[in-house]
């Protein structure tokens, strides 16, 4: 089989060559004794004109068989400027039908009404919808950058076991039984942590991979159980270096994918600000919209509904829309339900009308307050002040989903705009009051800061740690750390994390002991590439960038997967299924 031209290519220049051509019936049109046929493949679409000499050759032809067609280009009668090759047809002399096609459950064209879950089930078929193929191109683009860029900056590939021992990072591990060994597994990396700082050990310096990770978690638009990082480590670099040598490849990405010059460096807002500010620690920064705090102004407020907020751990913040007589009852519990969803206790709003609040908590409100809120949120007629009263974190991040809802619905932001930012300063551990222990917020091989290492033994939750997060339109794409190299240090840090003696040693004793060997100061990051091809795409879901995903219900409705496996294989793995 032997093309001269793909079916994107075809231009006015070529008129009166003789081209022959090869791709999938994309649509047909029968006028008379003429016949035109779309003829498309991944670079786009070429019309092919059938005159009576050949219309009976393609009777049968329908949508998606694949035809080879040689031809003469014509400048068409009448130009289609949508396409490409738009000016042109071709003049159908030799036809031959290379395959046949059943019919397609629904038609192959960048607007579909398919189902997801059908367009899931024949993904293959899905996949050929030009506007996925693009999505696709665009993610190789990215991962072409990348690997330019790290190459050019002497970081070399290497690769990693799929199968592996636990790796910390916070979600459920997949579980790989062994055969060889009855009752022992492997575990599925969720990220290849260890690995990469075991490469600094053994002095590599500067390690990068497109690595896959799976996490057994619950799936949302933005999650994947098997999903992949651009997954980067180096030695003897400070923070600072990593977020610059992170931010010049992010800029290549954007250059070469997108053509934007992107401004450096991007700006750095510790994890406590951008909480008070957006309520988020990946905060959509593309519009303004910030929380206000009020602690102050309610600070000997009676009112029962400001007790969790005047105590000592929590908060009293509010934010501000305008058009206040646009919200109804109804669209206010629409408003409370998402503040309670997002765990605040309740939602407090309060209208400005007429120079008056109007509100059923404002007449718990002083003179005083009342002067001090409309002063310190700097209220305007007509505005709508929603006022969440709860623990710090609860009170920040249900105004920050808030404040999310108002960015889309109110449009404060420009879709084309790609703000980047860092997070810094996050805190080492968190303290779960439900578990009675404290958890890593990145994960347990994180650096304390040195003046903090102090406050392990007395506050740990006042411990700040070498930890970054890369945040793009309100999205985490991507986080890092400095890390651990003292092995009393790491083992003080699984202790603080409830791990007993016995626990350390079997699950990470070969990872302290390989600290003992001369081990460089390193840190890393690691971004969600399947992230970055979906906002660079322009997508909703993850689902869109990756080539066979898992549906919302952690399956893949083509192949069925996970379905049960024979009892033979169950006996070689020594397993026994178990119905409850
Ligand atoms: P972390 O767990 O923050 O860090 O993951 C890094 C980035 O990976 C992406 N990501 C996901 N993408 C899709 N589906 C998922 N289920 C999913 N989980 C995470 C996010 C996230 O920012 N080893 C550390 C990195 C390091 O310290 O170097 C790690 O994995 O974009």
């Amino acid at each position: 089989m032997q093309r001269t031209h793909v079916n994107g290519q075809l231009r006015i220049s070529d008129v009166g060559k003789t081209v022959t051509l090869i791709g999938w019936v994309a649509k047909r049109r029968n006028l008379g004794s003429l016949v035109f046929i779309d003829l498309r493949d991944r670079t786009g679409i070429t019309q092919i004109l059938f005159d009576e000499t050949l219309t009976e050759a393609v009777k049968n032809v329908r949508n998606e068989f694949i035809l080879q067609v040689t031809g003469t280009v014509l400048e068409r009668q009448s130009k289609n400027p949508n396409m490409d090759t738009g000016d042109i047809e071709v003049k159908a002399q030799e036809l031959e039908i290379i395959n046949s096609a059943n019919q397609t459950p629904f038609i192959i064209a960048d607007e579909t009404d398919a189902l997801e879950e059908t367009r899931l089930k024949y993904r293959y078929l899905d996949l050929r919808r030009p506007v996925l193929q693009q999505k696709l191109f665009t993610r190789a683009k990215i991962v072409k950058a990348m690997h330019e860029y790290l190459d050019d900056n002497g970081f070399i590939e290497v690769e990693t076991p799929i199968l592996a021992k636990s790796t910390p990072e916070g979600a459920r591990d997949y579980l790989v039984p062994s055969r060889v060994h009855p009752g022992s597994f492997y575990a599925l990396p969720q990220s290849p942590q260890q690995f990469k700082q075991l490469l600094m050990i053994a002095g590599f310096e500067r390690y990068y991979q497109i690595a896959r990770c799976f996490r057994d978690e619950d799936l949302r638009a933005d999650r994947q159980l098997d999903f992949t990082q651009l997954d980067i480590e180096t030695s003897f670099m400070s923070q600072d270096d990593i977020l610059t040598i992170t931010e010049g490849m992010l800029a290549k990405v954007m250059k070469d994918v997108k053509g934007i010059d992107i401004k450096l460096p991007f700006r750095r807002l510790k994890y406590v600000e951008a909480m008070n500010k957006y309520g988020s620690d990946k905060p959509d920064t593309r519009f303004a919209l910030e929380l206000v705090d009020l602690t102050e102004v309610f600070k000997s407020s009676e009112f029962r509904a400001f007790e969790t907020g005047l105590s000592v751990k929590g908060s009293i913040k509010a934010l501000v829309v305008d058009n206040a007589d646009n919200y109804s009852r109804k669209d206010i519990d629409k408003l409370t339900e998402l503040a309670k969803k997002n765990g605040a206790k309740g939602l407090v709003t309060i209208k400005y009308l007429n120079k008056e609040l109007e509100g059923s908590a404002v007449k718990f409100f002083s003179e005083e307050e009342k002067e001090n809120l409309i002063k310190v949120l700097n209220l305007k007629e007509n505005q709508l002040a929603l006022i969440v009263s709860d623990i710090w974190e609860k009170t920040c991040s249900s105004l920050g989903a808030l404040r999310n809802h108002f960015g889309k619905t109110l449009e404060l932001y420009d879709k084309d705009t790609y703000d980047f930012l860092w997070v810094v300063d996050f805190p080492l551990v968190e303290y779960s009051e439900e578990d009675g222990r404290y958890y890593s917020v990145h994960h347990p091989f994180t650096r304390p800061y040195d003046e903090d290492v102090p406050l392990l033994d007395t506050d740990p939750t006042k411990v700040r740690s070498y930890t970054y997060d890369v945040v793009l339109n309100g999205y985490e794409l991507g986080g890092g750390s400095l890390r651990i190299y003292d092995c009393d240090m790491q083992q003080k840090m699984f202790e603080l994390l409830s791990l007993t003696k016995e626990e350390i040693e079997t699950r990470f004793g070969f990872f302290i002991d390989a600290l003992k060997y001369g081990t460089p100061p390193h840190g890393g990051l690691a971004l969600g590439l399947d992230r970055v091809a979906m906002i660079l795409t322009g997508s909703e879901s993850l689902r869109d960038v990756i080539a066979f995903p898992k549906n919302a219900n952690a399956k893949c409705p083509m192949s069925d997967a996970p379905t049960p496996v024979d009892e033979k294989q169950l006996q070689e793995l020594h397993i026994k299924i178990v119905n409850d």
